[in-house]
């Protein structure tokens, strides 16, 4: 079985606290997460993975990381995404999750399968919200089988 590939870019750590929580959740369910910082990711590892997880927090007003993440995103959009299924999540604080809308409608135009709605969770999650990140890693595995 293939691994679980998890990309995710995080300044001040939670949206870090949510991909490990996630990869926790993968190895639960039997399978092996790959956790990799988006600088040290590249498009290889997506056009290999079956199942892959993106995580990026709101930045700027209501958008990806411009620096790091919002590239490597759109370095993406001529990979064939039809026999791949995505999850998105991040971190977020003040708004009302209008980057993740917007990521899930880009993923969507790439041909991206989602698996559900983005998980946000509001700063660092809480014992709740470690718990949602593993139920969605345990998730992942029945996509990658
Ligand atoms: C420069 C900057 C811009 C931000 N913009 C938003 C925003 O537009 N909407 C929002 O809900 N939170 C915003 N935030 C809050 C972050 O999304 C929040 O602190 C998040 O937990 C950071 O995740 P990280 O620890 O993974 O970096 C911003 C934070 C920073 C530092």
């Amino acid at each position: 079985m293939s691994k679980v590939t998890i990309i995710y870019w995080s300044g001040t750590g939670n949206t870090e606290v949510m991909a490990e929580a996630i990869a926790s959740g993968v190895n639960e369910a039997g399978s092996t997460a790959e956790v990799v910082s988006v600088e040290n990711a590249s498009k290889d590892m997506v056009v290999k993975a079956k199942t892959i997880a993106f995580g990026c927090p709101s930045m700027g007003a209501e958008v990806l990381e411009e620096e790091l993440m919002e590239p490597f995103i759109e370095s993406l959009s001529d990979i064939d995404f039809s026999d791949k299924s995505v999850a998105l999540f991040g971190s977020y604080d003040w708004g009302d999750g209008e980057w993740m809308r917007n990521w899930e409608e880009q993923m969507q135009g790439f041909g991206a399968k989602l698996i559900g709605s983005g998980l946000i969770i509001r700063l660092s999650p809480d014992a709740s919200g470690v718990e949602q990140c593993k139920s969605l890693g345990s998730q992942l595995v029945k996509f990658n089988e």
